[in-house]
């Protein structure tokens, strides 16, 4: 927390507004919408990031029978709203910037083209632990091919790319503020639309099937069915003072990253997730790989050595294509896969990033590491 959490939650209690709505969801979306520089009217607060891409499919009128594209280097909240939607995931795999293939993504669309295929309606690209995927190129690829671009940008809220925020390049962008987030709510999401034409009546229209589709009628009266997806003004007053050290926190997770970086400068095996050209990422979370042969010994006795030390690390994401839900009978999937992903997955860690971190804590962590590397080369 950064220190007016509590102050702002009380300011609640006192004006008994606790839920639904109320003044702190208005300046939480005020917040956002500052701070990524759009309108206000095109932003939207909701109880998870999860809720908010369901939201941008369920808009979109994306259903049965459709196909979303999606990076297969994700977290599943960002796929499985395909899936509330009856809709078939087709999963492209990354390049060297560890997020999504620009190349796997037009080679799979040319191909479709070429075999008189139906195309897919819609691309869900993330930007993965607070890194840019190549935005510009991506963007090229879905507009030629007319498709809409909806950024997952749950991890990667204050980053930019040519200094334009993440989730203001696509149709929608979604940001996240769960627990593990750079800024948390205890739990919420947000869903944002920057398209120049649609965002505000977008945004209005998943406003609506955010509060249960209710008709424009004093009694409640359904056309449609829609969702409880709302964000209570408890947890957004939390956003709201989260929000005053967005700038601060993303400061400090880069010195986090760089003090890793130089701990390791004479060890070329180690990898971390690069940064793309023009792009600054928040780097939520500082990840690397261990690029050579012994990578199984090495990694299995640094999580060891670790956890006796009470420092809990995790893998990277496990690939969307490798999980045994998208290889079942049930679930229907495709994908353009080389192999890059799974590469990641099986070489690489998440290190600690936490901006209460000490200089002493980072280094100690790298130690152990470097222990261990020294040991298998
Ligand atoms: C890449 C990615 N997409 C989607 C989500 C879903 O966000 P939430 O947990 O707020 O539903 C998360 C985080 O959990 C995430 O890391």
């Amino acid at each position: 927390m950064s220190g007016n959490e509590l102050k702002l939650i009380e300011d609640v209690f006192q004006s008994n507004y606790i839920a639904p709505l109320g003044k702190y969801v208005n300046l939480f979306e005020e917040k956002i919408a500052n701070h990524i520089n759009i309108p206000k009217e095109n932003v939207l607060a909701l109880n998870t990031g999860t809720s908010a891409i369901h939201l941008a499919l369920k808009v979109l009128g994306i259903k049965k029978d459709d196909f979303v594209l999606a990076s297969s280097f994700t977290f599943i909240g960002s796929v499985a709203p395909i899936l509330y939607q009856n809709a078939t995931p087709i999963f492209i795999d990354s390049d060297n910037s560890w997020n999504l293939s620009p190349k796997l993504l037009d080679d799979f669309l040319s191909q479709t083209v070429s075999k008189n295929l139906k195309l897919p309606k819609a691309l869900i690209v993330t930007h993965l632990y607070g890194q840019m995927a190549k935005i510009d190129e991506i963007k090229k690829i879905t507009d030629k091919y007319q498709i809409y671009l909806i950024e997952d940008s749950a991890e990667s809220l204050g980053a930019t790319f040519k200094n334009q925020q993440s989730g203001t390049f696509g149709d929608f962008g979604i940001f996240s503020f769960n627990g593990n987030k750079i800024l948390t709510t205890s739990g919420a999401g947000v869903l944002v639309s920057n398209n120049p034409k649609y965002g505000a009546k977008w945004i209005e229209k998943a406003k609506f099937y955010s509060t249960q589709a209710k008709e424009n009628t004093i009694h409640y009266e359904h056309l449609e069915y829609g969702f409880n997806y709302r964000l209570s003004n408890v947890l957004a007053s939390i956003g709201v003072a989260q929000m005053e050290v967005l700038t601060e926190r993303v400061r400090k997770k880069r010195e986090i990253f760089e003090r890793y970086k130089s701990n390791f400068a004479n060890f070329k095996c180690v990898k971390f997730m690069p940064e793309i050209k023009n792009s600054e990422g928040n780097r939520w979370l500082t990840t690397l790989i261990i690029d050579t042969v012994n990578y199984k010994k090495i990694l299995k006795d640094t999580v060891e050595d670790l956890n006796q030390n009470n420092i809990e690390t995790r893998p990277l994401w496990k690939p969307m294509h490798l999980q045994p839900l998208f290889n079942s009978d049930e679930v229907k999937s495709i994908k353009n896969i080389d192999n890059t992903s799974e590469n990641l997955f099986k070489k690489g860690i998440c290190l600690p990033s936490g901006t209460e971190l000490t200089i002493e804590n980072i280094d100690l962590i790298s130690q152990i590491i470097i222990k261990n590397i020294k040991k298998y080369i």
